[in-house]
């Protein structure tokens, strides 16, 4: 294990994305790095969102700016895990935020690259529901695939890993094909049936969730974990 993976102060953190979930995360982290003035952060988006004419785009790239944020410009479909594994080695801690956009193989392949990398600390795209409790085979392939990543990242102990599962996102309720929260009929249908229960966050408190979790002094605690927000939000490394 190297000595850089004992150093538990963040000093440089690379997200990857700034969609629904990386813009909070990143507001977080920047309001914190700004207190301890220690930490540097660094976001990867991709060329066309810099560069975007999408209103919505560039309120997020302004903001990123006003935070005092340093964008670096990518690809991750694109880059080879050679290339993102060079990238990632810039950093103490890269957390993932791409979502399931950036397709099915994403996930494994950020992973391979940040152990390549060597990173001391690892945050996967692992937000949502918990992988461990649906199990495999469930009709949603990248389910497995997440699955997967966590099998990687459970093997090594090179880089400390950290899931955070926070249950579905709140604006999923609210996605007219999950068909849950029915605005245009005045409509609330339970999933499945009325004993169904959920665990949903907003992205803003999973923001803030990641962020207390970077910064929280771990001490000598266990130095890969998950936490799972529905159950032991509180406890965990
Ligand atoms: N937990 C849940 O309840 C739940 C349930 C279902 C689905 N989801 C997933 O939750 C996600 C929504 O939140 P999110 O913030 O994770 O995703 P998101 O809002 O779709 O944001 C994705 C971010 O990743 C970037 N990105 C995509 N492809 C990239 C690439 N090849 N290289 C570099 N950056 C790339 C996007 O940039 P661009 O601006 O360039 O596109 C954007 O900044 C969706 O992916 C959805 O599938 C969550």
């Amino acid at each position: 294990m190297s000595d850089t993976a004992y150093d538990t102060t963040p000093r440089s953190i690379l997200v990857l994305g700034a969609g629904e979930l990386g813009q909070p995360v990143l507001r977080n982290l920047a309001r914190r790095a700004r207190e301890t003035k220690e930490t540097t952060i660094s976001v990867l988006l991709r060329a066309s969102a810099v560069s975007s004419d999408d209103p919505d785009k560039q309120r997020a790239i302004a903001e990123i700016r006003e935070l005092g944020i340093e964008i670096v410009v990518g690809d991750l479909v694109k880059s080879s895990i050679d290339e993102l594994a060079s990238l990632f080695a810039r950093y103490h801690t890269v957390i993932g935020c791409a979502g399931y956009a950036a397709g099915i193989d994403t996930p494994m392949k950020l992973a391979k690259a940040a152990l390549q990398a060597r990173i001391p600390r690892y945050f996967p795209w692992q937000f949502g529901v918990d992988f461990d409790v649906i199990g495999r085979g469930s009709p949603q392939d990248i389910f497995d695939a997440q699955l997967d990543v966590r099998e990687l990242l459970q093997a090594q102990t090179q880089t400390e890993w950290v899931i955070i599962s926070t249950g579905m996102f709140m604006s999923y309720l609210f996605e007219p094909e999950f068909g849950v929260v029915d605005l245009k009929n005045f409509e609330v249908n339970a999933l499945g049936s009325l004993e169904t229960a959920a665990t949903l966050t907003t992205p803003e408190d999973i923001g803030k969730l990641t962020t207390e979790i970077v910064f929280a002094d771990r001490g000598s605690a266990t130095r890969s974990c998950s936490w799972r927000a529905h159950r032991d939000l509180g406890r965990g490394c």
